[in-house]
């Protein structure tokens, strides 16, 4: 196979720094991706990421931290582990509305409140049923470049505060600072923000979460293999490790990520991506031949930013970005022919992002 292209805009996978290749040939030339995932060595690398994804986060003591294959193992672990008989979801495009049809696909009622691809829903004047035992929603919906503002998650919090909350930030982690106290489930997966390879997806799962799924637990209720007292039984006494042989490459690229970015300070990081997105926006807002999806401005993505071009200059920008062995990501679904979404994530540099915009100044 041929080298595919020298640099991606693509939402994730995403463009791997330099750092990150770095790591990764220190991680084989070690051996690390052959120690046995039962062993000390693996539990040094494993302890040593889940500290630094403690530190960086602020993630409180009794919530456990769980080393999952992917956000959608996410979704599926929840729908196990959270609901008896009713659920919840805020859908506000394709990846809100994966995680309904996935409570639905166990059996669960899920209810849904649907906003058209572009916009958020209204969370705080939304009727949630008293029935339902879990509210679910995405912060960062990647297909259609819409995210949920920090102060609707406190103010949806307060106001269903009896209800379990689980957020999925796939495609914000690692760009911007989350408060985890504010929600029970927080998942992703490493492809996005982070800036990682794929094939790794982290839970942090906080007390009446694990509560919730032990009481269900007691009652018989099938949860799976990957329940969350078996998780934690794997990672408790100082062990560290997973129910399955993990993704041990991944969790250590991890660890040494989260190490960088409390060197360089997360709401420094998360700054600079409001700082750019801001730019970004501007810049397409003003372009002839292209404008954001998302009328919006303030439930705009600062980390995915999804820009309507139309059929015909999308092939265009895309054969003359390609020429310069650049990739543009595709709209998402049925966005797919006429939109681009552009990654803002901390691994790609500001001059990469002039390199972006040269494509379209002419
Ligand atoms: C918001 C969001 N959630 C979940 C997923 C699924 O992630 P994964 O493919 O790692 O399971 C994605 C993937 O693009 C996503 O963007």
């Amino acid at each position: 196979m041929k080298k595919p292209f020298d640099l991606t805009f693509s939402v994730g996978p995403t463009q791997i720094s330099q750092v990150v290749k770095d790591d990764i040939a220190h991680a084989v030339a070690n051996n690390f991706l052959s120690v046995s995932h039962r062993g000390e060595d693996f539990t040094q690398i494993s302890e040593m990421t889940v500290n630094a994804l403690r530190q960086l986060y602020n993630v409180p003591e009794d919530y456990r931290i769980f080393f999952t294959t992917s956000a959608t193992e996410g979704w599926e672990i929840c729908a196990r582990n959270l609901v008896e008989k009713e659920a919840f979801s805020f859908v506000c495009g394709h990846f809100s509305s994966a995680f309904a049809h996935c409570l639905n696909s166990w059996g669960k009622t899920c209810h849904e409140d649907v906003a058209p691809w572009g916009e958020l829903n209204d969370h705080l004047n939304v009727d949630i049923p008293q029935t339902a035992e879990l509210i679910t929603l995405c912060h960062n919906e990647t297909s259609t470049g819409v995210t949920v503002p920090d102060d609707t998650i406190q103010k949806l919090r307060q106001k269903y505060s009896d209800c379990l909350l689980a957020i999925d930030v796939t495609s914000s982690i690692g760009a911007c600072n989350l408060d985890i106290n504010q929600a029970d489930v927080w998942y992703f997966s490493t492809q996005k923000g982070w800036g990682l390879p794929s094939g790794l997806g982290v839970m942090f799962v906080g007390p009446r979460a694990m509560a919730k799924s032990k009481a269900m637990l007691s009652k018989h209720l099938p949860q799976g293999f990957f329940n969350f007292t078996n998780m934690e039984k794997q990672m408790a006494d100082g062990k560290y490790q997973t129910i399955q042989t993990p993704n041990i490459l991944n969790i250590y690229l991890l660890g040494q990520q989260c190490k960088r970015l409390q060197q360089t300070g997360l709401q420094n990081v998360h700054n600079k991506t409001l700082v750019r997105a801001s730019d970004l926006y501007n810049f397409f807002e003003s372009h002839p031949n292209a404008k954001p999806f998302v009328e919006d401005p303030t439930v705009r993505s600062p980390f995915s930013l999804c820009i309507e071009l139309g059929e015909e200059n999308l092939t265009h920008y895309k054969q003359k970005a390609s020429q310069q062995k650049i990739e543009l990501g595709s709209g998402y679904g049925k966005l797919k022919k006429t939109h681009i979404r552009i990654a803002n994530y901390p691994a790609l540099t500001d001059t990469d992002f002039e390199i972006l915009k040269e494509i379209f100044e002419s």
